[in-house]
């Protein structure tokens, strides 16, 4: 048998050259931010400008009545959240295994966080527990289609019906992506999603909150807009609202960019499930399970879970670093659950309202501390705009650094 081939981190060939450059654009993106510019309406106070074109032909894609933009997606969350009705004080149920936003609006709606841990397969906020941790000072839950990947909804809104709970989702990952045929951010009462440079539909920054209730809407509409209301004057206002508005270059970009969307999230979705079927047959290499309701993914993260114990020992962190090193789009994540913060351990919360007693040093979510430490790898949403030959060259660099542990 010959030796294995010598790995890019050591100085070797690289598996992967082609690099997935991400945001894609053209000269129609070019045209249409051009256009706005000329025109000197940057920001949007006009019904019929951009924001609002957007927000409708947003709300039209993904099949619900209203959506207001807004500055990201975390104000989009937290806007949905305090539109729902949380008073200081209620408990809101999240994931630990997410980005730190989904926990801070919560802080910041002057609420307190609870973490309820994640499925082992699927890394998405395990029904189950919710069930367990609701209490009498549960409002609210915030399921996170990690990855866009979608939740469990079906479980999740079972629990929430019977709670009277507020579902926000956190569909940040989730352009595009659908459960049972709906897409992701429509089937509780709200769903945020923010377009930061990374995601998969973008202007650099940016978030909208969509619903298909009026209420909701005209008050997140009102919080995002200086409390204003619509039909009254320009220096009336009537709730505790700020500025965060999007703009208008921000939406002209966005209207050119979601007419890539569709066939964006169509090629991941088939390519993931390509790669995922590549992937299950390296010993070691687990893709994240799909069927639970999910009909379309949109990979905003490609995940699988690693099993040092198959390549000699190496450490996830490692791993991934060698991967990266050959060429694949790929990194460690998370390195700990949100709770593990120091934001969380040293309660910096600036908050009257979080309960003294209140105390993260005692949590324990033992799938989330797995996923962090030993297992989850993810590989970033470009790749799996590629083609096959990519995704095999993607299993190839995996086989490349498992030959090389084990030689
Ligand atoms: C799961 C999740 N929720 C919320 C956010 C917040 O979005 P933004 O950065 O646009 O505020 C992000 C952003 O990375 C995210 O990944």
């Amino acid at each position: 048998m010959s030796a294995p081939k010598k790995l890019a981190i050591h100085g070797g060939e690289k598996t992967v050259t082609k690099t997935f450059p991400w945001p894609v654009y053209d000269d129609s993106d070019v045209r249409a931010v051009a256009d706005v510019l000329r025109s000197g309406q940057w920001g949007d106070p006009d019904v019929s400008g951009p924001v609002a074109r957007f927000e409708k032909e947003f709300a039209a894609y993904c099949g619900v009545r209203y959506a207001a933009a807004s500055v990201n997606g975390s104000v989009a969350i937290r806007l949905a959240l305090i539109a729902a009705g949380v008073k200081p004080g209620d408990e809101v149920i999240i994931p630990p295994y997410t980005f730190i936003a989904t926990a801070t609006v919560v802080l910041e709606a002057n609420c307190v966080p609870v973490f309820v841990d994640i499925e082992p397969d699927t890394y998405n906020i395990d029904p189950a527990r919710i069930a367990e941790a609701v209490g009498p000072k549960t409002k609210a839950i915030i399921p996170v289609h990690f990855g866009g990947l979608a939740c469990d909804m079906d479980g999740i809104m079972a629990i929430a019906r019977e709670r009277g709970l507020a579902v926000i989702e956190d569909a940040c990952h989730g352009h595009g992506a659908e459960y049972r045929g709906r897409k992701l951010g429509t089937i509780g009462d709200a769903g945020a999603f923010s377009f930061q440079s990374s995601k998969n539909l973008t202007s650099g920054e940016g978030g909208i909150t969509i619903t298909d209730n009026p209420e909701l809407y005209e008050t997140i509409a009102s919080l995002r807009n200086v409390g204003r209301k619509k039909g009254h004057q320009w220096y009336d206002h009537f709730n505790l609202g700020c500025n965060y508005r999007m703009t208008t270059l921000q939406a002209a970009l966005l209207l050119s960019q979601l007419g890539r969307l569709e066939d964006q999230t169509r090629r991941r979705d088939e390519n993931g499930r390509y790669l995922a079927g590549l992937l299950s047959g390296i010993d070691g290499i687990l893709p994240l399970a799909r069927g639970r309701g999910e009909t379309r993914h949109s990979y905003h993260l490609f995940i699988f879970r690693y099993d040092a114990a198959k390549f000699n020992n190496l450490p996830k962190p490692e791993f991934a670093r060698w991967l990266a090193a050959e060429g694949v789009p790929a990194f460690m994540g998370y390195p700990r659950p949100l709770y593990k913060q120091p934001l969380f351990l040293e309660k910096k919360f600036f908050s009257a309202a979080i309960p003294p007693g209140v105390d993260y040093s005692g949590v324990s979510c033992p799938v989330a501390e797995k996923a962090c430490t030993d297992e989850a790898v993810w590989i970033s949403q470009q790749a799996l705009l590629g083609d096959r030959s990519d995704m095999e060259s993607f299993a190839e660099a995996i086989r490349k650094i498992q030959r090389h542990c084990l030689s």
